[in-house]
């Protein structure tokens, strides 16, 4: 199975650092999914904040590569592909 590293920046008000995760990737995922794999596995403190997974209410709303995207319906195939392997910056500011 395919694996991404997912680099989370992760902080709160008085800073914060990233976080590599290694996520597998399944036909049709999408970063949102991969966060909820981190979440449910690997981070049980990582706050996701989501609502419709439709691409309508916009609360999925993060940095991901350094561009504005609505993480429900950026796929993780669509991603460029570093060495042998996916690698996602992902950074959410509140
Ligand atoms: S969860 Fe609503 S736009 Fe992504």
């Amino acid at each position: 199975m395919k694996e991404a590293t997912v680099r989370v920046f992760r902080g709160d008000s008085n800073g914060g650092q990233t976080v590599d995760y290694r996520v597998p990737i399944a036909p049709g995922m999408v970063v949102l999914d991969a966060l909820h794999h981190i979440q449910g596995n690997l981070a049980p403190d990582l706050a996701v904040r989501w609502n419709c997974k439709a691409g309508k209410c916009g609360s999925c709303s993060a940095e991901v590569n350094g561009r504005p995207r609505l993480t429900c319906k950026t796929r993780m195939d669509d991603l460029p592909q570093y060495r042998h392997r996916r690698f996602l910056e992902l950074s959410c500011q509140p």
